[in-house]
């Protein structure tokens, strides 16, 4: 049940047991004075003797309330604090929390934008990573409970969550604070590799899109730029019109390397031509609400887009 795949999540279990061990006790005590309470016999003649018992009683047990509450005030403000001192060559991820999917910058010591992916995060394993996380919409919550703690992302503020993952994986996460009608379809995976692993990971997403190599992926970039896909969406190596006249807020995921990401519709579906067509041709029975409208495209035209966009690794 309580799994950690991190030193971040270990301490969040280890909190979670302190309050859980501490809460059992007081139940215990009070349940035990109840039933001594109810059975006992009271002779008569004992009641100023038996006010006084209860004053100090009462002291007793409101006193030993404040210690236990500080006792865990101080356990909790400990947990939020786990790395004493920053490591000055932690990766720094940006996410960005959006109606309702993850988008995700890598970004550079000086802070500058290396790529921008979605709904997946990949890490190197062991290392310790500062997650700055933003919202410019309403307040989301980012949450992988093997991994860490949940951190709010409120519109206005940038905040910080520290993650380390010790072994490789995939960590489902999800938001975790109500944000719309599609707020439980709002997840994405943590995915923890070797240092290697990683390095090549992040080449292949710096690279623009691959060209295509045949005749029917060339027909599907076609349609991928001429029917309105690129209102928001961003293939980086495909020139599009400009979305100047589109909000921000309604550009979609970042389509470069689709096809290397496991999951669609931040974790909706699972990255397969089957779900993806569906998605395509009727996102809003996948996720009511969602910003993506349906594109009923030709039959030629629709089987072209898919291959082009699974050739998007
Ligand atoms: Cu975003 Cu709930």
């Amino acid at each position: 049940m309580l799994e950690s795949a991190g030193p971040e999540a270990a301490e969040v279990i280890m909190l979670w047991w302190v309050l859980f061990g501490v809460a059992a006790v007081v139940l215990l005590i009070v349940t035990g004075f109840l039933l001594v309470g109810c059975f006992r016999n009271v002779p008569q003649g004992e009641s100023a003797e038996s006010g006084n018992t209860l004053g100090r009683t009462l002291i007793i047990g409101a006193m030993a309330t404040v210690v236990l509450l500080l006792i865990l005030l101080v356990a909790t403000y400990e947990q939020s604090q786990p790395f004493a001192e920053e490591p000055d060559d932690a990766l720094t991820i940006q996410v960005r929390g959006k109606l309702w999917w993850w988008a995700v910058d890598y970004l550079d010591e000086d802070g500058e934008k290396l790529f921008e992916t979605a709904n997946e995060i990949h890490v190197p394993v062991g290392v310790p990573v500062r997650l700055r996380l933003v919202s410019n919409n309403v307040i989301h919550s980012f949450w992988v409970p093997k991994l860490g703690g949940k951190m709010d992302m409120v519109p206005g503020r940038t905040n910080h969550l520290w993650l380390q993952a010790d072994q490789p994986g995939s960590y489902r996460g999800q938001c975790a604070e109500f944000c719309g009608i599609q707020h439980a379809k709002m997840g994405f995976f943590v995915v923890a590799t070797s240092a290697d692993d990683f390095a090549d990971w992040m080449a292949a997403q710096q690279r623009s899109a691959a060209e295509p190599q045949s005749d029917l992926a060339r027909q599907g970039r076609e349609v991928f730029r001429t029917s309105g896909c690129t209102e928001c969406h961003t293939i980086r190596g495909v020139p599009a019109p400009s979305r100047t006249d589109r909000p921000a807020s309604h550009w979609g995921p970042d389509l470069t390397h689709l096809a290397s990401r496991q999951s669609l519709a931040a974790g909706a579906l699972p990255n397969r031509r089957g779900h993806l067509g569906g998605w395509i041709a009727d996102p809003q029975s996948v996720k009511p609400g969602s910003l993506m409208p349906s594109f009923p495209l030709p039959v030629d035209d629709f089987h072209a887009l898919l291959h082009y966009l699974e050739t998007l690794e």
